[in-house]
């Protein structure tokens, strides 16, 4: 297994959680300005993530998408994560990363996961950091061996 974290972020909190995530999946780690399209097929787990702005994802992570429209990556599996504020009237990038994903053809192999912000600025809400643990079932999808393929 070969993954990676695609994350954007303003304040610095979506990129605590995707280095908790990578830490976890043993995987790399990039902010989404900083992704070389050319290299994505080397990955075949992707986990992308950012912080959620007017109801959708980061201006940048559009972007990303933009980018990477078109090509495929079927057989590959994804999960997405946001920070958000805990308000019902918050909405959620992840939801929305989500379905780009599957638009992509990804294998989405979990729930999309959110991370609370205690403000616009941060910090993250206690015990948030936590929920990073989640995604060690990607790795557990992912392992060919359990699967036999
Ligand atoms: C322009 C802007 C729009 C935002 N819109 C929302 C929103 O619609 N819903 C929400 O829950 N939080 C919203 N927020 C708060 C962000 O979710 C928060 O800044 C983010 O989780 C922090 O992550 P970061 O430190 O990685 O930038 C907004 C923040 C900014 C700067």
């Amino acid at each position: 297994m070969k993954a990676i974290v695609v994350y954007d972020t303003k304040f610095g909190n979506t990129e605590q959680v995707a280095k908790g995530i990578a830490k976890v999946l043993n995987a790399d780690v990039i902010k989404v300005t900083d992704v070389e399209v050319t290299k994505l097929k080397e990955y075949n787990v992707f986990v992308v993530g950012s912080p959620t702005h007017a109801w959708n994802m980061s201006a940048g992570m559009k972007q990303f998408f933009k980018k990477i429209e078109g090509q495929s990556f079927g057989e590959k599996k994804a999960a997405a994560f946001d920070t958000k504020m805990d308000s019902r009237f918050a909405g959620s990038a992840a939801k929305k990363i989500q379905s780009k994903l599957k638009k992509l053809g990804f294998n989405i192999t979990m729930k999309p996961v959110s991370f609370f912000v205690t403000g616009r600025e941060g910090p993250l809400a206690d015990g948030e950091l936590e929920k990073v643990k989640e995604f060690s079932a990607l790795k557990v999808l992912s392992n060919s061996s359990v699967f036999g393929v």
